[in-house]
């Protein structure tokens, strides 16, 4: 542009400079300026004195400028002034802009960042005290060769009750302990659910020839009414193991040998003799009390044991259930209820574990 306004032989000495390209360098120092400006700017504060200073109406150097260049300059030259005056105006709102954007993103972003404000507590969930037992135990039994298997939580009478050999009469039948579903009107055969995890045995060696070695961790139901040792919902892990040469010492040995890795190698196991309709010899398991060594005291009801599991050798009416040769086959298997495992490892009552209760939970991250 200048060399055409150069040219045009424009009457640059009235406005006290020589040539177009002065007025440019003129303008752009004045730019620098405005520039340098704009960079000690940091609140909207400085945004207004830099905006009065450089475009204020009244006596902002943009105005100024024009009206002194505007004034002098000649009539053939004051278009080319007033483009110039124009552009030189655009580019100072420009800067002005461009400070104000920074600076007000500047200011919304205060408050997040404000590092003196203590910081969101994050809390990391755990593993609940019954899954932390469940765990436990299924680790016990994976190291000795025993593999996990779930169930149906709704079984039908048959394998919660008849292929475990509980005759029809059995009180443990009678809806006044077990759970039975409500089915539409006409619907065939009943439903329930499951009173313990035993149902698996005979689920199990229907599908699978001996040998059988397996665990069946799972949640059971019973009417039972709550207090500090009962529950209408609790967890029991189910332990069956069926080969050809099993005896009533691996029977002890195995019940034995995960007692005292779950409850430690001070405890002493005992069996007395009891009654379940599939197993043949039947047993309670008990351990020395974990609250006093055996020495008796109100958790042992001063006997010195504490009652943990039934088991038993395998009826061999069970057999019968699963298709299996009784006369070759021998096996064990016990129940164990999980969350009595866990209050006695523990020390607590069944309740607390249902109640989900941080305050109790926390004592177990
Ligand atoms: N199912 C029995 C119960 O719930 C426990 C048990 C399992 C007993 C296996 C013997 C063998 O009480």
């Amino acid at each position: 542009m200048p060399d055409i306004l150069e040219k045009t032989r424009l009457p640059f000495n009235q406005l006290g400079v020589s040539s177009g390209k002065e007025i440019e360098e003129l303008f752009r120092q004045l730019l620098e300026q405005a520039n340098q400006d704009a960079k000690s700017i940091v609140d909207s504060e400085g945004l207004e004195e830099f905006r009065v200073k450089w475009l204020g109406r009244n006596k902002g150097i943009c105005q100024r400028v024009g009206d002194h260049w505007l004034k002098t300059a000649p009539q053939e030259m004051k278009k080319w002034v007033g483009s110039n005056l124009n552009h030189f105006k655009d580019s100072v709102e420009a800067i002005l802009g461009y400070q104000k954007t920074s600076i007000q993103t500047l200011e919304l972003d205060q408050p997040s960042v404000d590092l003196t404000l203590p910081g969101i507590k994050q809390t990391l969930g755990t593993l609940h005290p019954i899954r932390q037992t469940m765990d436990e135990l299924e680790r016990i039994f994976l190291s000795i060769g025993f593999s996990v298997v779930e169930g149906p939580e709704i079984e039908t009478p048959y394998y919660n009750f008849e292929a475990l050999n509980i005759p029809e009469h059995h009180p443990a039948r009678d809806p006044l302990d077990t759970v039975y579903l409500e089915l539409p009107r006409g619907a065939p055969g009943q439903l329930l659910l499951r009173t313990h995890t035993s149902p698996m045995q005979a689920r199990t060696m229907e599908k699978q020839q001996p040998p059988v070695r397996i665990i069946v961790p799972g949640k059971v139901y019973r009417r039972d009414n709550p207090d500090a040792t009962h529950s209408y919902v609790f967890h029991q892990l189910e332990c069956l193991a069926v080969d050809t040469d099993i005896t009533f010492c691996d029977f002890k040995g195995t019940v034995e040998y995960f007692v005292t890795q779950f409850l430690g190698p001070r405890v002493k196991t005992r069996m007395r003799p009891s009654y379940f309709p599939f197993t043949e010899p039947s047993a309670e398991v008990d351990a020395t009390c974990l609250f006093c060594d055996g020495k008796g005291c109100t958790k042992c009801k001063q006997s010195g044991w504490i009652e943990l599991f039934g088991a038993g050798m395998v009826d061999p009416a069970v057999y019968g259930f699963a298709n299996y040769d009784a006369k070759k086959l021998s096996g064990f298997a016990f129940g164990l209820g999980v969350d009595r495992m866990a209050m006695l490892k523990y020390g607590t009552d069944i309740q607390t574990l249902f109640q989900n209760d941080v305050r109790f939970l926390r004592q177990f991250q």
